[in-house]
């Protein structure tokens, strides 16, 4: 029954199983070199060693923090989560739809010579939710080890998030690479299932090295994309190699940069990048840039922390 339920996550999530890092199939992933076994029960993609955990330490921008006020907040607008289909689809579907789950808020005000959707790459901010348990930081919803999302935020992907997506993936190919989806957004529901599972086959301690526990993955945001192969094959890859050096034109940050699982909480995630809309991109970028560092976190650009409290 649970193998069962597992191919028909598998085909209807995609690669949601693969939680960033892991093999959607085996369901057997262990820590350490590749270890490929092609049956269909048993693939097994391991992830590469080879990280190290950074020490860098950043000056960050003091935040301006957002606070919903209590009057703002509306109660009971949340669906229900859906039951997770199970019949296996020929065709995935990532269709953006309106968001579900409480009332936009605003969204972040452009300067007066901001770029507008006419230009090449402008991609808007992201919708701001008025719901109670975000967090915002300048109008960036922050999830994190140390930040949740409540378990009935159900946004699905991002329209605009998606959008830059395909703007990005065209100019990839333009040159000649194939940067494709693989997962999106994934329910609480989703990432709890994924996570305990993890949890089951490597210790919470390994699993929470790469995969969040539920409420705390940036997937259940609806601003997360991981592309490609989800897992450590991925690095160095032309493709990989275009993404961290164009993402942020597009409205994207890499979210787990190497040498920064002390400061993210998260090993390195090639594949794993976060819509922040472009004027946030370009602001990070410009940061990071200035700082010498290409791959500036969130953590770091607003001075706060990602663990488990
Ligand atoms: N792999 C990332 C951390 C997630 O599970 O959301
Ligand atoms: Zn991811």
């Amino acid at each position: 029954m649970k193998k069962n339920i597992m191919f028909a996550l598998m085909f209807a999530c995609m690669c949601t199983l693969s939680a960033c890092g892991k093999n959607i199939s085996g369901m057997s992933v262990n820590q350490g070199t590749v270890n490929e076994d092609t049956s269909e029960d048993n693939v097994q993609t391991d992830l590469q060693n080879g990280y190290t955990a950074g020490t860098e330490s950043a000056e960050v921008p003091a935040p301006e923090v957002t606070e919903i006020p209590a009057e703002d907040i509306q109660a009971d607008t949340v669906p229900e989560a859906p039951v997770e289909d199970t019949a296996t689809p020929s065709v995935i579907d990532y269709t953006p739809s309106t968001a579900k789950a409480g009332t936009p808020a605003s969204t972040a005000v452009l300067p007066a010579d901001a770029p507008t959707p006419d230009d090449y790459n402008y991609g808007a901010p992201p919708v701001v939710y008025d719901i109670p348990g975000i967090k915002y930081i300048d109008n960036v919803l922050i999830a994190n080890k140390s930040y949740s999302l409540p378990a009935d935020f159900y946004p699905e992907l991002d329209s605009t998030c998606l959008n830059q997506f395909y703007k990005l993936q065209n100019d990839a190919s333009a040159e000649g690479l194939d940067i494709y989806l693989s997962s999106g957004f994934r329910s609480y529901e989703t990432q709890d299932y994924i996570y305990n599972d993890y949890v089951a086959q490597d210790g919470q301690e390994v699993a929470d090295t790469y995969s969040a526990r539920p409420g705390h993955s940036e997937h259940q945001s609806g601003l997360a994309i991981d592309v490609n192969q989800i897992d450590d094959t991925f690095i160095g890859t032309p493709e990989a190699v275009w993404l961290e050096a164009h993402c942020w034109e597009y409205g994207f940050i890499l979210r787990y940069p190497q040498s920064k699982q002390d400061i993210t909480g998260y090993k390195y995630e090639s594949w794993h990048i976060r819509y922040v809309g472009t004027d946030m991109s370009y602001k990070i970028h410009s940061k990071a840039l200035e700082m010498g560092d290409p791959y500036l976190t969130l953590e770091e650009y607003f001075g706060i922390d990602s663990y488990y409290h």
